[in-house]
């Protein structure tokens, strides 16, 4: 079964975990990138950020090359912003069919619960039941071996649930 892990990263704790999924799963990477960047730094990357995750937004994306019909399993990895998941993610999944796909979800905050975040994703994916879900907390910038665990956990249940299928 070939992977696609797609993520949106600011500030690399996503792409962090995106890359260790990625070997673990033998999978492939597209990271999104926002045609009109979001800060990175002081008040300005929390007020922007915040407000487009608030208001829902799906900003334009830098066009990408990847086919998703050449992938039966993608894992989608956003951080949470304002409680909610970071919106490029939101882009992606709108201007995609994922209709047949094994789904999976990533997510990194900053301590903050990732309950809401995975629950507008499955809302929004139209998924009626659960899906394998991962939360790590800023990954990259607090290496724990909790995280490691955690990565391998969460690829032997996807192995697990292609198995059952
Ligand atoms: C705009 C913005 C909003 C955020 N909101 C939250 C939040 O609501 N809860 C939380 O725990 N962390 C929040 N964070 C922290 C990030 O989720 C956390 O640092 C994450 O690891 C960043 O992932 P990245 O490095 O891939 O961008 C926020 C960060 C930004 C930039």
């Amino acid at each position: 079964m070939k992977t696609l892990i797609v993520y949106f990263s600011l500030e690399g704790n996503t792409k962090w975990a995106a890359e260790r999924i990625a070997s673990e799963l033998n999978g492939d990477l597209l990271a999104l990138t926002p045609k009109a960047a979001y800060p990175d730094k002081g008040f300005r990357k929390y007020f922007w950020g915040g407000k487009s995750s608030v208001m829902k937004e799906a900003p334009e994306l830098e066009p990408y090359k990847t086919d998703l019909k050449n992938y039966e399993r993608v894992v989608l990895a956003a951080p949470v912003w304002a409680g909610n998941f970071a919106p490029p993610l939101r882009t992606f999944i709108q201007s995609e069919d994922l209709t047949g796909k094994q789904l999976a979800l990533v997510t990194c905050s900053g301590g903050g619960s990732p309950v809401k975040a995975f629950a507008n994703l499955k809302m929004l994916l139209k998924v009626p039941g659960e899906l394998p879900t991962l939360w790590l907390v800023s990954p990259r910038e607090k290496p724990d071996q909790k995280n490691e665990t955690a990565i391998e956990e969460f690829c032997r249940q996807l192995n697990a649930e292609k198995e059952d299928n």
